[in-house]
């Protein structure tokens, strides 16, 4: 188990603090968990205001695959994979690697890159519909703090599941009161957060033996 930032090559997105926060109405995050056309490709105030493709997971599928020593033939899942991107790009930076996706939006994959279609899973990350250790590494960026917390306890014993001591989580996090108060100001989607304290409780009582990361504001 080891804390690695596979993310560190992913450019800062611009986020409008002070819009957000006007944002953050019950109705707005109401419409963000429904993770439909209105989360991926709206409005910034309810999501990501657009959510394409420019090749920006390329160097993190990089250090993904070098990360887990990734092969032709190996199969990876990526929980939360929305329209595929990352899934895209594994398969573009290591030829012949089996990579997957699941997620809980139908819009997302029914949206997704031309070259993963078939390859994505409707489902939710709490049930992954694999058998046990059936991946060689199994991914989850961003999407397990959208858990209510033992819904993700479930999530992260689940990724252990279907790959022991190879999985990799990224989460939403915090170091600091400042950095809270930052994040707090921006969610939209999250139901549990934590310091990095917490989170790795929450590990240890999923049985966790993978690695992690966190998504922190500064
Ligand atoms: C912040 S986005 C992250 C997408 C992608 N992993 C990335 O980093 O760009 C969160 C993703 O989690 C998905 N999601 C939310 N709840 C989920 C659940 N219970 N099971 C699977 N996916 C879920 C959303 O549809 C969305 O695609």
């Amino acid at each position: 188990m080891a804390e690695v930032n596979l993310l560190a090559r992913l450019p800062k997105s611009q986020r409008n603090i002070q819009k957000r926060t006007e944002a953050q109405t019950p109705e707005n995050i109401a419409i963000s968990r429904q993770y439909g056309e209105a989360y991926f490709d709206g409005p910034r105030e309810v999501g990501y205001g657009g959510y394409r493709y420019d090749g920006r997971w390329i160097p993190i599928a990089e250090d993904i695959v070098r990360h887990f020593k990734l092969k032709p033939d190996d199969r990876v899942l990526d929980v939360g994979c929305a329209k595929g991107f990352l899934v895209r790009d594994l398969m573009q930076v290591c030829p012949g690697l089996e990579a997957f996706g699941l997620d809980i939006s139908e819009y997302a994959l029914m949206h997704c890159e031309p070259k993963v279609v078939g390859r994505l899973h409707l489902g939710s990350a709490d049930k992954l519909p694999f058998p046990d250790k059936s991946f060689n590494a199994v991914i989850s960026l961003n999407t397990v703090h959208n858990f209510e917390r033992a819904d993700a306890v479930r999530a992260v014993r689940e990724i252990e599941r279907l790959a022991p001591g190879r999985g990799f989580i990224q989460i939403d996090s915090y170091r600091t009161p400042e950095q809270r108060d930052l994040f707090l100001s921006w969610v939209l989607t999250a139901k549990f957060h934590d310091y990095p304290a917490g989170w790795l409780k929450l590990f240890k009582e999923a049985g966790y033996t993978g690695d992690w990361y966190w998504t922190i504001l500064e």
